[in-house]
């Protein structure tokens, strides 16, 4: 089914939240005797509310820290206000919900992902949370008419290796989200590619700690700056969808740190992100949301976390060992099995089996992240979004992360055709209706005439547990504008058309009288399931090989959500990786393909040959991934272990010696860069110069990569360079190498062990190609988690 469907914007006004504003001295509560018949209040906390002194309330004082300002609010919290702030619910009034839930949400911002109630006596606004992590997500439609801008997928950031363009989508979205209403942004998606079919790889920064988490923690700190809370999630190890809600990842301590943890703990330091999603997978065995190793120990212990930790929607599985463990909020517990932190939590720290200073930690964390954030003194006042200007951030994002990975005899960019009548055939992938984006809840419902197609995933059928083929049905959403209108608007000259593909013969015919081909292939992925393979769904890699056999003169414009095999990749005569790339890809794409826009983008992720080449051919408990039973989680809980340890992606590929289709860094461009002038200094720390030249003769961005392999170990990236160099020119760089990145961790010493040593240093174009080598001697030393 094919179905048009406009939206409009619709905006109302939110409440904002008044606040004392004048400084002045502290007065501390005295609390309220108990009255005679009045329940005794548990120890320290009143059950009745502490008259609030006369005058500005005493946290109004932005002078103080926010600690201070959180602790001088707790000093009047009610035990009942502490458990409303740790307590969330779903922002949607679905039937489906606990009796008496809308009228609890009735206060909620309509269609959030989660709404924490605030305390109005107190001045403390309530939390009004959306995904978002490629805008400001209206997932099923929550939100009917409510649009925003879509920017590329992650791993379409995380290709342009510019985490100036992280930060711009990210404060993108943290305006947009202001505007429509929303304090806390459930975004930041850190979790590493280690399964290239997995369904949400699209709303991930690729497969490497430092790029990812580069990539990842801009984006947080874009959000941030727009005085909101986001999130980082999935913390840990929610690798892949299938079985996510039952599934064990299994990984020894050292290699999660080196790889996985390490990812959250870069963006952590990058973006400072006011709150931390726990994960619904288990971790060696035990829940992300009741994780002491993960949420005590090296979350908050190890790297000093100051903020809180939520759940994600249905993770939570307790109530004292999740509040022990480390969980400080349930976001929204009509996910849950049950409702652990309502009355049980309430209950649990009367008991005393929840301390009462854990639960008063746990309303600390998420106070003292709203005012460090801004919550309280720059509450979100809803107006409308400034659509032009947040369309060019995204935009700017898509040209850049845009990969080009084949190129024959300059094909591209097309200006050969510049003469009048030459036909330029479109074919395939909705060209002439918008480009693909991914699904689940960071779906965004992007800004202008979006079409909403009804579809089947492609690919393998499984048998359900029925024995009936069961397929995840969905909602697929096009961003427009179309590639086909974009090309025609490029290309007035020509004379272009389109053809859905879907009769090859028909295509090839086209393909014959045509001057150059164009071909849009496309791979649908989404939270909820893995892809089956890494093959194009359908027909598509027979229609290319067609079309290419027919005209070499072909180029295919692949709109993935992950990696994807290419069997016609000999046939065709260039290639260009466009991702999911946002409510202004088909501008982008067709700027590349023209050259108004020289492609800079490089791979976040390996192409493997083959499923045969990676650590698991086949997806763990992937035999029930297309059945609802899959897709709700009911899997029977397995166990996967991670034997690839910390060698993620490239790593793997090189720990094994595999050759990929294309390796992790790549990507042409319209110009030549050449680099060299390596030179390494070590001792305690590592620092690398080099020079990048453009060679060629066009202005286009380079970007300069350099990998370091400790001695025994595996070369890793330790940092990179994009600059825009004009012709002929020469830039020197230097990079200063965090000495982690050089480290392997030491679980019995706990901490970070850079060996003594000769470490190989290499420069170079991607993981595989190097430019120049230089070996240097790294004198040993540890850091401290
Ligand atoms: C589940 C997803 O895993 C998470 O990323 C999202 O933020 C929540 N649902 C809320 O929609």
């Amino acid at each position: 089914m094919n179905g048009k469907v406009a939206f409009a914007v619709a905006f109302s006004l939110l409440a904002a939240f008044p606040m004392a504003a004048l400084a002045q001295p502290q007065v501390l509560p005295q609390p309220r005797p108990v009255q005679p018949g009045e329940p005794q209040p548990v120890a320290n906390a009143p059950a009745l509310p502490p008259p609030l002194p006369s005058g500005p309330l005493p946290w109004s004082d932005k002078s103080l820290t926010a600690d201070a300002r959180a602790d001088l609010v707790q000093a009047y919290m009610t035990r009942d206000e502490e458990l409303t702030l740790v307590r969330g619910y779903f922002g949607v009034n679905y039937p489906w919900l606990p009796k008496g839930y809308s009228e609890a949400i009735r206060k909620a911002l309509p269609g959030s992902a989660g709404y924490i109630p605030g305390i109005p006596r107190l001045g403390i606004p309530a939390l009004s949370e959306s995904d978002a992590s490629l805008g400001v997500a209206n997932g099923r439609h929550m939100r009917p008419g409510d649009q925003a801008v879509a920017l590329p997928s992650s791993l379409l950031t995380a290709a342009t290796w510019n985490g100036s363009l992280a930060y711009a989508g990210g404060a993108m979205i943290g305006a947009e989200a202001r505007y429509k209403g929303f304090n806390v942004m459930l975004a930041g998606g850190v979790d590493l590619a280690r399964e290239p079919r997995g369904g949400r790889t699209f709303e991930y920064a690729g497969e490497d700690p430092l790029l990812a988490g580069v990539t990842a923690g801009e984006a947080i700190r874009g959000i941030q700056d727009m005085h909101i809370i986001s999130t980082i999630k999935h913390f840990a190890l929610n690798d892949q969808e299938t079985g996510r809600t039952t599934m064990s990842a299994n990984i020894p301590d050292a290699a999660a740190r080196e790889s996985d943890l390490l990812a959250f703990e870069i963006a952590i330091e990058h973006g400072d992100p006011g709150a931390v999603m726990c994960s619904y997978n288990r971790i060696n065995t035990v829940y992300a949301c009741e994780n002491d190793y993960l949420l005590n120990k090296v979350l908050k212990g190890d790297w000093g976390y100051k903020g809180f930790v939520l759940s994600d929607w249905g993770a939570v599985h307790s109530t004292v060992d999740a509040a022990n463990n480390g969980l400080d909020q349930e976001s929204s517990y009509s996910h849950d099995q049950e409702d652990y932190f309502g009355e049980a939590l309430g209950q649990a720290v009367a008991a005393g089996t929840v301390p009462q200073v854990r639960l008063q930690d746990m309303v600390h964390r998420i106070l003292r992240t709203m005012f460090a954030k801004g919550l309280i003194d720059q509450p979100v006042v809803k107006k409308p979004i400034d659509a032009k200007t947040d369309l060019d951030v995204a935009q700017r994002d898509a040209e850049e992360g845009i990969v080009l990975l084949k190129n024959a005899q300059d094909l591209l960019p097309i200006t050969f055709l510049k003469r009048p009548s030459r036909r330029i055939t479109i074919i395939g992938g909705y060209a002439d209706l918008g480009v693909l984006s991914g699904s689940g809840s960071s779906q965004v419902i992007p800004i202008g005439d979006t079409q909403a197609l009804e579809v089947l995933a492609g690919g393998a059928v499984q048998m359900g547990s029925d024995q009936k083929p069961q397929i995840p049905s969905g909602t697929l959403i096009l961003d427009p504008p179309s590639p086909y209108a974009t090309i025609r608007a490029q290309a007035p000259w020509a004379r272009a058309v389109f053809y859905d593909g879907s009769e090859i013969a028909k295509a090839t015919a086209l393909a014959r009288v045509s001057d150059v081909v164009i071909v849009f292939a496309q791979q649908w992925t989404s939270e909820g399931w893995d892809v089956p393979d890494l093959s194009l769904p359908g027909n598509q890699d027979e229609l290319i090989a067609a079309v290419a056999d027919a005209n070499p003169r072909t180029i295919v414009v692949l709109e993935n959500g992950g990696p994807v095999l290419m069997p016609w990749l000999n046939k065709v005569g260039a290639v260009l990786e466009a991702w999911y790339p946002g409510n202004r890809g088909a501008n982008a794409i067709a700027r590349i393909l023209f050259g108004d826009v020289n492609p800079s983008g490089r791979l976040p992720i390996t192409f493997p040959q083959n499923e045969s080449q990676l650590p698991r051919p086949v997806i763990p408990g992937h035999y029930l991934a297309y059945s609802r039973i899959a897709l709700e989680g009911a899997h029977s809980p397995f166990d996967i272990d991670y034997v690839e340890g910390a060698n993620v992606g490239y790593k793997w590929f090189k720990a094994k010696k595999l050759t990929p289709l294309f390796p992790f860094g790549f990507g042409l461009s319209y110009t030549d860069f050449e680099f060299g002038g390596l030179s390494a200094t070590g001792g305690a720390t590592l620092n690398v110069s080099f020079d990048m030249r453009n060679i060629g003769k066009r202005e286009g961005k380079a970007t300069a990569q350099v990998y370091a392999t400790p001695p025994g170990g595996v070369a890793r990236l330790i940092g990179w360079s994009k600059v825009d160099l004009k012709p002929g020119e020469t830039r020197r760089v230097t990079l200063a190498v965090d000495p982690r990145l050089l480290a392997s961790f030491d679980t019995d010493a706990h901490l970070w062990r850079v060996a003594e040593g000769e470490y190989a240093v290499t420069l170079g174009e991607s993981s595989a190609e190097v430019s120049a080598g230089a070996s240097v001697h790294i004198t040993a030393s540890t850091i401290k988690p």
